[in-house]
């Protein structure tokens, strides 16, 4: 969620990093530490499980400023209730959108939501299933977990991009001292390394992030399929993240008896290597928003193959009508053994 000037486009991926991660003495050597870390079989038990009004009364609704420089104006619970903006539909899903009925001028903010879990997380497997996530011009969603001290607690992104962009990013943001390292294995993980620096330094905050390949994990190529799950574990050995279309979820997820050892290569993976996840995480609220044009989505703009400028975008209501969280459930489960 946070962003400097220096930015990486997410569907103009970096290749020159490539040839750092390909050593394959490297390669195999981690090979065998990954496979095996993510072999064993741990058992999780369900701690909190957020649905239907547990999004608006158990998560807090941010109404400062965007920190990320956003046209937005975040609502209060009641505004964002009254407005019409937060609710529960029928069959018990949760509606978190932007305003898509109101112009406002050009230059000006549009309303939205932004929500964090009032209770915060140390670790733990945290399965957030979406029937549909945010996307258009000037858009950028995002759902995260962040601690109370920028960057020193560390920052999660597990969804996030911006406009049409085609393929979802995950990213970290850390103090010094953690990064993906020349061992990472890039064959323990589905997607396209963008950045290996985790740590937050001058004005590169880019963090370490992957690009994952497929149009099914973002936007319009997400919703389609009725959308699907983002599953990640953080633990002492890493933090790894897995992601399923609907039709494909597992079946231990569903049944609420998950186990990640059999969900197969994970579509990111931060091991703990060449990163103290101890010291760089802790106190994560969850995070779910839409915020438009800002420090990620303005600059990236012109770009995007949206018409006009960002601030044109943000005037036109008929921008919105697909920026919206349809949320199904997000469950936090910890180890039991
Ligand atoms: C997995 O199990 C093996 C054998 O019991 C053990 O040596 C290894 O440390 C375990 N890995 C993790 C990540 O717990
Ligand atoms: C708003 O955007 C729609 C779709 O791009 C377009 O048809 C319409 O003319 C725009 N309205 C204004 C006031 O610019
Ligand atoms: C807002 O978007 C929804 C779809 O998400 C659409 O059904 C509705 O008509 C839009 N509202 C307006 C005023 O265009």
């Amino acid at each position: 969620m946070r962003w400097s000037t220096t930015l990486v486009l997410p569907f103009l991926p970096l290749t020159v990093l490539a040839g750092k991660f390909n050593d394959p003495a490297l390669r195999s050597r981690h090979a065998r530490h990954a496979i095996q870390a993510r072999t064993n079989s741990t058992k999780f038990a369900i701690a909190d499980y957020y649905q239907g009004e547990s999004f608006l009364n158990e998560w807090d609704f941010f109404t400062d400023a965007d920190p990320t420089n956003g046209n937005v104006n975040y609502q209060s619970q009641a505004q964002a209730v009254q407005k019409g903006l937060a609710f529960v539909q029928a069959d018990g899903t949760t509606v978190l959108k932007v305003d898509n009925f109101t112009n406002v001028a050009v230059g000006g903010n549009r309303d939205s939501v932004r929500i964090s879990s009032q209770k915060t997380y140390n670790g733990g497997l945290f399965i957030a299933d979406f029937w549909s996530m945010p996307h258009g011009c000037s858009v950028w969603p995002a759902y995260w977990s962040v601690g109370p001290n920028w960057p020193s607690q560390g920052e999660i992104d597990v969804l996030e991009g911006v406009h049409e962009q085609p393929t979802n990013q995950y990213t970290l943001h850390t103090s010094e001292g953690c990064e993906l390292g020349n061992s990472f294995n890039t064959k323990s993980v589905l997607s396209t390394i963008i950045s290996d620096n985790c740590a937050s330094s001058g004005s590169d905050n880019r963090g370490c992030a992957f690009s994952d390949p497929s149009t099914e994990s973002y936007g319009h190529g997400f919703n389609i399929l009725a959308g699907g799950v983002f599953a990640h574990l953080w633990d002492s050995t890493g933090i790894y993240i897995w992601r399923f279309t609907r039709a494909a979820i597992p079946a231990d997820i569903t049944a609420q008896n998950p186990d990640p050892s059999t969900w197969g290569t994970p579509a990111a993976s931060f091991p703990a290597s060449n990163c103290d996840i101890a010291s760089h995480f802790s106190e994560h609220s969850l995070v779910l928003d839409t915020t438009i044009c800002g420090d990620f989505a303005g600059p990236t703009y012109a770009a995007s193959g949206c018409a006009g400028t960002c601030a044109q975008a943000v005037a036109n209501s008929t921008n919105f009508d697909f920026a919206k969280w349809e949320i199904n459930y997000i469950a936090v489960y910890n180890p039991t053994n």
